[in-house]
């Protein structure tokens, strides 16, 4: 007790000394709450031939074989995971020990000086420095129950600073306990008070390159397939997601196609989706997030070039996110691809999953690398038609020092029905917008 309360006395001095210091105007670009977000699917539409193929006993043992061999991978990555999990090294996680009443007193110690009693901000009258347009009302939940604890755990280790935020927050890292640390975390959880309304950023899990995750988000993607082989051809979908009203989020895609008919290549736009995203339930105690999402494709692509599927089509599905450990999680989704016109291309079911796992420098807190792998599975929706099984292993990097850049790279290989399907290479950029400028936060 003595201790932490001589090293709350210390704080409270430098806080003060810090907070009066600082009397030139910051130049930092705006970003606001949400933090290490990511999501949301590409649809590298490749509208095939469905050629009636009677199903044989072969191929559906080799579906089982296939289905097996999914299951064994998702157990062996999440095993992996489980074994080189740290004791008290905690990313994904909230640490459930903290305290908040050891958190109040060190926020009346060392945080109070520049972000107020209640968290909006201490009157600027005694402040003295110049707010930078990125400062935290830690009493509005929009903003902060988006944000996972390791975000705040990073700036409150290293400052500002450390995630190309304002200098002015300092770093407590040599002044502050872990413990203390987790606990004034705690603390700044309870001053914002209606945080039932928005998502828990804990369960935003990085973002597959194809399976797309419940967590609704605010993001722009420029996601890219690919043929490594047979024809050439590649699909780039421009994907703007944002939320509102709290567990909602909007979403628009549109795809731009190139490929190589008759010898000579070709361009045109693709389908474009227009989808409506809610968060249905999640719990931080379980690891767990469920959302549902109703999508409309435009016949907007030429299906003459089979860049689109000629007809509009709805796209309901739902995505079921689980944290398995603090560093390793499952995403789910299962829809379905309803054609109005089902003469000109046939309904279809789609499952989709990704098992990863996230390793991350200093303590879970630098950049953060995310190995992942999916099981892509559709099936057109008549009598004789083979599930299309497709793998997909990949890796998530974390590429502006604040996270709110993220680059994805992986390999898609189709395993069952293989003919008139080339692999791909798949890769996408991520901006987070609401974490500030693409250009901000870098160093
Ligand atoms: C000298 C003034 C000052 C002191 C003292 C201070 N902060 Fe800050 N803090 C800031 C500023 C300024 C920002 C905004 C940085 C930006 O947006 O560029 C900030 C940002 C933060 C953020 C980021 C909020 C978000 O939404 O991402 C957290 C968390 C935070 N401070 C926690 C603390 C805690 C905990 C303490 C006490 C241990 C503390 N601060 C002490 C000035 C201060």
């Amino acid at each position: 007790m003595t201790k932490t309360s001589s090293s709350i006395d210390r704080i409270w001095t430098i806080a003060r000394l810090i907070a009066a210091s600082h009397r030139e105007p910051e130049d930092v670009d705006g970003w606001s709450r949400k933090f290490g977000k990511n999501c949301h699917e590409i649809t590298g539409h490749t509208y095939r031939r469905y050629a009636n193929k009677g199903r044989t006993v072969q191929r559906l043992r080799r579906q089982i074989g296939v289905g097996a061999l999914a299951i064994a991978a998702l157990c062996v990555l999440l095993l992996a995971g489980v074994a080189v999990e740290v004791p008290g090294q905690r990313m994904i996680a909230s640490p459930k020990h903290a305290s908040v009443e050891n958190g109040k007193a060190v926020w009346n110690g060392g945080c109070i000086a520049c972000h107020g009693a209640n968290g909006k901000g201490a009157p600027e009258t005694s402040t003295v420095f110049v707010r930078p347009d990125t400062w935290p009302d830690l009493t509005r939940c929009d903003q902060t129950t988006p944000e996972p604890d390791s975000a705040y755990k990073s700036v409150i280790l290293h400052g500002g600073r450390g995630l190309g935020f304002s200098q002015i927050m300092p770093a407590f890292g040599d002044l502050l306990t872990n413990d203390q640390i987790d606990d004034v975390i705690a603390y700044i959880r309870t001053l914002c008070k209606n945080d039932k309304h928005f998502p828990l950023g804990v369960l935003n899990l990085p973002r597959a390159i194809v399976t797309e995750k419940a967590f609704p988000e605010d993001e722009l993607v420029i996601s890219t397939a690919a043929n490594v082989s047979g024809p050439g051809s590649w699909t780039t979908d421009i994907i703007h997601e944002q939320t509102f009203a709290g567990k909602n989020q909007l979403e628009v895609d549109v795809p731009v196609n190139y490929a190589r008919l008759n010898g000579a290549w070709t361009s045109g736009p693709g389908d474009i989706t227009i989808g409506f995203k809610r968060e249905l339930f999640s719990s931080e105690r379980a690891g767990s997030i469920l959302s549902l999402q109703g999508g409309i494709l435009l016949p907007t692509g030429d299906s003459n070039r089979g860049f689109g599927a000629g007809t509009t089509q709805f796209e309901p599905f739902a995505a079921y996110d689980q944290l398995i450990t603090n560093r390793t999680f499952l995403q789910l989704q299962l829809g379905a691809d309803l054609p109005v016109d089902t003469t000109v291309a046939p309904r279809s079911l789609f499952f989709r999953s990704a098992a990863g796992a996230s390793f991350a420098p200093d303590h879970g807190l630098g950049r953060l690398y995310s190995p992942m792998i999916e099981f892509v599975a559709k099936r057109d929706y008549m009598t004789g038609a083979s599930t299309e099984w497709d793998v997909l292993p990949e890796m998530q990097v974390t590429v502006s020092r604040r996270q709110h850049i993220r680059a994805a790279v992986g390999y898609r290989k189709p395993i069952t029905d293989v003919s008139g399907r080339a692999p791909q290479v798949e890769f996408y950029v991520l901006w987070d917008w609401a974490e500030g400028h693409f250009w901000d936060g870098w160093r």
